[in-house]
């Protein structure tokens, strides 16, 4: 009989083969065995797992696919920050980087990594002893989704990192992408089956790594390459930028071939300029450069500002301009109900990436350039910005084109359009609104729907965007008020909803009628009133009543509250279709409650307070929630002037730092005691 060591060994060996070949097939485009071989070793492997429960499938290529779909992503907390990088558009900004380092460390020896900057999804990989455990999105940098059952199906990924002694647990980052000629492949595709088509590689991938069931990412081309780390063990160290990418290199990690070391600014710009001339042959997109000092304890030295690292910049490309021919104008409806002019255009080539539309911002956009339809146009665009058309060349005009004229009805609902001055920032521009809440414009529609569900408006959990889209597509919801008469009838006839998610999901819709007022404000989606604004209107108002009767001068007395965002919520609120529905609404049994006014009796007033770790008696975002009420401000890094840290299960190097500054921890369990003794 064979013994159960030996077994291992066998599977051992036979996990590293297939590794080795996937590496050689999806990293290197260099395989050294056949499809049907590589099927083989595969299936010998599928047959040892099944057969010998003992074996570790941690990390197994077996693992790639076949998760069961999920209701709803779960959060994933980024134990270090992911933040973003500042921009330098000309090399005097490269200059001044240089400059700026130069002021603040010893060392005058500088060498710069520099990087395309690949136009692409951030994800952050967990490994521990050299196995994928956890993958996530950025989010907000400080709290993303969990993706790990997708990542898990990019080939290009190891579930099992090559070599040996690594790291105990290692956060690598890095930016999934599609490549251009697959994704112009694809769309080509949907567009011929009509199914949904996507603007651009980005949004394909973001797109398709969100997706709940695995089997979607699975069946997309995606890619990845890798740039940076996040946490790293503290027993682990490299010795530069350039090492730490070498060694990711070593573990079969991807790396992009384009990254080079250099050692002045001069060269830098030289890089900069290459890779410029490069970027319409690469196949995949890239929005600039990002360089970055190598050398590590500089990179520590110089630390990080709230918002991105000191030790790095993005050298974005210029904006890139070209010709072509306005077709038609279209009014697209965004989801606070604003009419934007659209001009549909001849596609044309810009940096790679095929323009069929440009925004025309509003009318008066339209009058100042003077354009009618069939008029030869020059457009723009910059790195990730929507594209604009700059001028009309009025020399190709003929006579037969067509002048633009404002909608009068909404193109959705057909309801009376509203027409109101924006009066900052852009200073006195005319913009055409559909007064409507539940206008049914599909897109609108859909957008309000999926704002008025989310965490910080009314907090109902487990109405994913997939579902909005279905459930508004085979009109079960028709107006928001739908919602609250949802029953288990109304889930059957959506596609892949399990059973159990069902009762959840009716609990919380049930459980969003006793919300704040503020919440319920912010859930309207009303123009330019965000959550804050919508504390200060429940403090003022206290009901919704109050609010009904209030005219442009009361809003305007609230804090924070302008003349435009007045005028916006006295014509919201004023409209009688919206005030109809709203009464409909809360006569559903809601209890909306007041914005407690601060008690300068809160313990707690005004002192900081970090959050870190995974808390298992609350969310995040309630806890922070509760504590703003009672006067915290909730910071997101530590230093010396952070009075509490709160702290979950594996809380990584904020813990640490807490203890070194010796700031008072909370542990997630004390909370609600903690919570009650600072109340009052
Ligand atoms: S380093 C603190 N290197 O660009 C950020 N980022 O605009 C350090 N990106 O969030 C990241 N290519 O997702 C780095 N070679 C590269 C990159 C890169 C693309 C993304 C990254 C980052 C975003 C910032």
């Amino acid at each position: 009989m064979v013994s159960k060591k030996d077994i291992k060994e066998s599977y051992n060996s036979l996990k590293e083969e297939i590794n080795r070949h996937n590496f050689l097939y999806h990293n290197k485009d260099n395989p050294e065995i056949s499809d049907t071989e590589y099927d083989k070793l595969f299936l010998k492997l599928l047959k040892l797992e099944n057969e010998h429960n003992f074996l570790d499938k941690n990390g197994s290529p077996s693992s790639r696919v076949g998760d069961t779909p999920q209701s709803n992503l779960k959060e994933f907390i980024h134990e270090v920050p992911m933040l973003s990088l500042d921009n330098a558009f000309e090399s005097e900004d490269l200059f001044e980087f240089e400059k700026r380092i130069l002021n603040k460390i010893k060392d005058k020896n500088l060498n710069y990594s520099c990087e395309p900057k690949i136009d692409g999804v951030a994800v952050s990989l967990i490994y521990e002893r050299g196995i994928l455990v956890k993958a996530g999105t950025r989010g907000d940098g400080e709290q993303g989704e969990d993706i790990t059952h997708n990542v898990k199906t990019i080939k290009q990924i190891p579930l099992e990192l090559n070599g040996s002694h690594h790291p105990n647990k290692i956060e690598i980052r890095g930016e999934i992408f599609c490549e251009k000629n697959e994704f112009d492949k694809l769309n080509a595709q949907y567009l011929k089956s009509n199914q949904k088509t996507f603007a651009n590689p980005r949004n394909f991938v973001a797109g398709s790594i969100r997706q709940l069931n695995s089997e979607i990412a699975a069946a997309r081309p995606l890619k990845i390459q890798i740039h940076s780390s996040g946490f790293v063990d503290q027993n682990y160290s490299f010795k530069s930028h350039q090492d730490m990418l070498n060694t990711f290199s070593n573990w079969n990690l991807p790396i992009n071939p384009d990254i080079k070391l250099v050692n002045s600014i001069n060269d830098v710009i030289l890089y900069c300029e290459k890779l410029t001339k490069k970027r319409d042959a690469l196949n995949y997109e890239i929005d600039g450069a990002v360089i970055k000092i190598d050398n590590l304890s500089i990179q520590k030295e110089l630390g990080f500002s709230s918002r991105s690292p000191k030790w790095a910049i993005a050298k974005k490309f210029k904006a890139e301009e070209g010709s072509t021919q306005v077709v038609a104008v279209n009014f697209q409806m965004g989801r606070t109900g604003t009419l934007t002019p659209v001009a549909q255009l001849k596609p044309v080539k810009l940096g790679g990436v095929t323009i069929s539309n440009a925004t025309l911002h509003n009318m008066d956009e339209i009058e100042r350039l003077d354009l009618r339809i069939g008029d030869f146009v020059k457009i723009k665009r910059a790195g990730d910005v929507i594209p604009k058309v700059i001028k009309v060349d009025k020399k190709k005009r003929k006579e037969k084109n067509k002048k633009i004229l404002s909608p009068t009805n909404c193109p959705c609902c057909a309801k009376e359009l509203s027409f109101f001055e924006e009066l900052t920032p852009n200073l006195g521009l005319s913009n055409i609104s559909s007064k409507n809440l539940n206008c049914y414009g599909y897109s609108q529609f859909k957008e309000n729907l999926k704002h008025f569900v989310s965490r910080q408006a009314m907090d109902i959990d487990g109405l994913g965007s997939k579902t909005i889209d279905q459930m508004v597509d085979k009109k079960i919801i028709k107006s928001i008020k739908d919602l609250y008469f949802l029953n288990e009838e109304s889930f059957k006839q959506l596609d892949g909803f399990a059973e159990k998610s069902i009762n959840n999901l009716i609990n919380s819709i049930n459980k969003s009628k006793k919300t704040k007022l503020s919440n319920f404000i912010y859930a309207l989606g009303i123009k330019e009133i965000g959550l804050e604004t919508s504390k200060n209107l429940s403090k003022r108002f206290k009901t919704l009543e109050n609010i009904f009767h209030a005219s442009v001068d009361d809003f305007i007395a609230v804090d924070d509250i302008g003349e435009v965002a007045s005028s916006n919520l006295y014509s919201f609120f004023s409209y009688e279709l919206n005030k109809k529905f709203l009464r409909e609404m809360t006569d559903l049994g809601f209890e909306l409650k007041e914005e407690k006014n601060l008690s300068s009796s809160s313990m707690l007033l005004s002192k900081k307070i970090a959050i870190t770790g995974k808390l298992s008696s609350i969310s995040r975002d309630k806890l922070k929630s509760d504590l703003e009420e009672l006067g915290v401000k909730v910071v997101s890094s530590i230093s010396k002037n952070t009075d509490y840290v709160i702290v979950g299960d594996d809380a990584g190097s904020k813990l640490e730092k807490a203890k070194a500054l010796n700031i008072e921890i909370i542990h997630d369990k004390d909370l609600s005691s903690f919570l009650k003794k600072n109340e009052n």
